[in-house]
């Protein structure tokens, strides 16, 4: 995917246009990760049950899957669940349940059209039956997708992640002195998978709330005051952009910083 593919989707002369030139499509992060947050608070503000921002946050993923689809990214990864999550009323996790059920079903068509190829990443096994179906309905009728790979944590911790992948490696008997990180990473739940490059959290709050915990090692990361339920492609593009022009130093120093420590 492309400039092409981005603006082929933007009507001539929107203000996204502008910004959809000013990516940099050579430098794309390869992996972007997002902590969905603020879905409560944008319910509060309207007067509306927390379970009405759960269903406007279901436009923010539609939205943001197609524009990272359309972009080119590698992988987009949204925080859909985590474990502590089953800690909310009854009510309102089987809302979540019932959501994703509903988005899988009816967006598997743009799924495919979009040459998504569709993931579940977290405890799985430890869901429903009927939601457990869908995801497979929804892994296998994308398995052939070669475009971007969609990841959705679900009962997803990632310090359970790592607990998960230690377990995973004494059962395929490795050995301590075989064990490295490279070899580690091999039993995540993102084995293969490059690591995430970004970072996003939307609503404000500076955490990594358990997610990713392992794999976001040096990540970039972006906090943006805007509630899920807000967020939209024009975000998702100045996030990007503000990643852009950053200066990625993975513990080292850049050659710029080399030469003036060198005078
Ligand atoms: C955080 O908002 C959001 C969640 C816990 C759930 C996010 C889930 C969806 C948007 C729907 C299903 C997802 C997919 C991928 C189809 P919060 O309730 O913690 O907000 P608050 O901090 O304002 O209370």
């Amino acid at each position: 995917m492309s400039l092409e593919q981005l603006l082929a989707w933007i009507p001539a002369g929107h203000p996204d246009e502008a910004l959809a030139r000013q990516i940099q499509f050579d430098r794309l992060p390869a992996h972007v990760a997002i902590i969905m947050d603020g879905n409560g608070r944008w319910a509060a503000q309207r007067h509306l049950p927390r379970v009405e921002g759960h269903r406007a946050g279901i436009e923010a993923v539609r939205d943001t899957v197609e524009t990272g689809a359309r972009l080119g990214l590698g992988v987009l990864t949204l925080y859909a669940f985590s474990i502590e999550n089953w800690k909310r009323p009854a009510s309102e996790v089987s809302t979540l349940m019932l959501l994703l059920k509903r988005y899988l079903r009816s967006e598997l068509k743009t799924l495919l059209r979009n040459d998504i190829r569709f993931q579940v990443i977290g405890r799985t096994e430890e869901l429903s039956a009927d939601v457990r179906r869908e995801l497979q309905t929804g892994i296998e009728g994308t398995a052939q997708s070669t475009g971007m790979l969609f990841n959705v944590a679900l009962n997803y911790g990632g310090r359970a992640e790592i607990v998960d992948a230690a377990r995973r490696a004494m059962e395929a008997g490795v050995r301590p002195e075989e064990l490295d990180e490279e070899r580690f990473a091999q039993f995540l739940y993102t084995a293969g998978q490059p690591d995430p490059d970004l970072l996003i959290r939307t609503s404000g709050e500076m955490r990594v709330s358990n997610y990713l915990l392992w794999q976001i090692a040096y990540a970039e990361i972006y906090v943006t005051d805007t509630l899920w339920p807000d967020f939209r492609r024009r975000h998702l593009l100045e996030a990007i952009l503000a990643y852009q022009k950053r200066e990625r130093r993975y513990g080292g120093i850049t050659p710029a910083r080399a030469a003036i420590g060198a005078q």
